[in-house]
């Protein structure tokens, strides 16, 4: 088991790492002082996979216990489903304590997050990330959303969790690919932070690919303690440290969108190739040391990731960048590299240089 902590005064909190966690889960809320009904909401799939453990847990240290189901994607962040749980908690509340568990993904975490910041306006809720990506970033700092028609994440909150319970043993139920595609961030980490977390994944890359629980338990410390460090600091995002965070996102993000129709490329594969756009970019503006350079593409190939993207105009994914809020006000910014662990904040990047490093990367 290991502890990472987010120290943010009151709203200090916990992240738990280990395996089996989910059958502890009783007991450690129990040592929280979290009392009365715990509401888990979760989706049929990870309900049919962990209700049951998390359930017996519950009960067995004397939480009262509903769940609530939500659709399995991205359409689960909706205000349509915020109000409908919203309503079934409060036809189900007489009065009592309650608290909400997360028992899922990004989706589920954002939104049980944003639930629990306005129900009473604020009740205590809890983190069971159960994908990779949920657990070394969106589990971690308080962001809650759901998404609105004209964008993503628009309407949101930022409300700490009590508890972040990361059981590695659920990662095994979880396809490959999104496996797989979540270690784009656990590399970005170590881009932006973190050598040493670098070249523990070039030489552990197939075993966390093959579910090895201690490699995942190491990787999924080290990213929770970066993402934990820098939110500890910036912990509602306006001292501007949590840009780093950004890394591989700007162009990611343009990937992402303009794919968004096929599906083809999901979020970890497009911030791949946007890491790698930006590490030509820093090639280009000569701030980047070759060798990391070199290092940096080698590991993406290494882990299974893309290094290019196909069947994607450098038209459409450039009109995707403009449309970024990082670039608004006409200047443009962008994270690059200077080498492993170490990054640099550039604003006002040439138009030539960005479009020829993201044509560089479309196949
Ligand atoms: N709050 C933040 O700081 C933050 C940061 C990054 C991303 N996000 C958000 O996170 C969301 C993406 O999260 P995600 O990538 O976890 O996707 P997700 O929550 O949609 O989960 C992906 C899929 O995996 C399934 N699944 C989850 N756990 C599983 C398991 N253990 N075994 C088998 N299947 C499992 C889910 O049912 C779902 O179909 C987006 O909405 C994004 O906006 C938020
Ligand atoms: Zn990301």
């Amino acid at each position: 088991l290991k502890k990472v902590s987010v120290q943010l005064k009151e709203r200090s909190y916990n992240i738990l790492i280990g395996a089996g966690l989910i059958q502890e889960s009783g007991r450690l809320l129990k040592r929280l002082g979290l009392c009365g009904a715990a509401v888990v909401i979760t989706n049929k799939r990870l309900l049919h996979l962990y209700g049951k453990p998390l359930g017996t847990s519950l009960r067995k240290h004397g939480f009262g216990l509903r769940f609530i189901t939500v659709p399995d994607s991205e359409r689960a962040k909706s205000s349509g489903v915020a109000t409908g749980i919203l309503n079934k908690i409060a036809s189900a509340d007489h009065g009592g304590s309650v608290f909400l568990v997360a028992l899922g993904g990004g989706v589920v975490g954002d939104l049980t997050g944003f639930i629990a910041s306005i129900y009473k306006r604020g009740v205590p809720y809890v983190q069971i990330p159960t994908t990779l990506l949920a657990q070394v970033d969106s589990s971690i700092g308080g962001k809650t959303a759901i998404d609105l028609p004209s964008a993503k994440n628009l309407a949101g909150s930022f409300y700490q969790p009590k508890i972040v319970i990361s059981d590695v043993s659920v990662l095994k139920s979880l396809p490959k690919r999104r496996l797989i595609s979540a270690m784009a961030e656990i590399i970005k980490y170590g881009i932006i932070k973190d050598r040493k977390l670098f070249e523990y994944i070039e030489t552990n890359c197939s075993k966390i690919q093959r579910g090895h629980k201690l490699a995942l338990e190491h990787v999924i410390t080290e990213a929770s303690r970066i993402k934990a460090g820098i939110v500890s600091k910036d912990e509602r995002d306006n001292k501007g440290l949590r840009i780093i965070l950004n890394y591989g996102h700007t162009a990611g993000h343009a990937i992402e969108a303009a794919s968004s129709y096929a599906g083809k490329y999901d979020h970890g594969e497009s911030v791949s190739v946007g890491m790698l756009i930006a590490v030509d970019i820093a090639r280009e503006m000569h701030i980047i040391n070759l060798r990391d350079a070199g290092k940096m593409a080698a590991l993406i190939k290494k882990c299974g990731l893309p290094s290019k993207v196909k069947g994607i105009s450098l038209a459409k994914v450039y009109s995707s960048l403009l449309h970024d809020k990082k670039f608004t006000g006409g200047r443009n910014r962008f994270v690059l590299p200077v080498g492993i662990g170490k990054i640099k904040v550039v604003e006002g990047v040439p138009v030539n240089i960005i479009k020829q490093a993201i044509s560089g990367h479309i196949a």
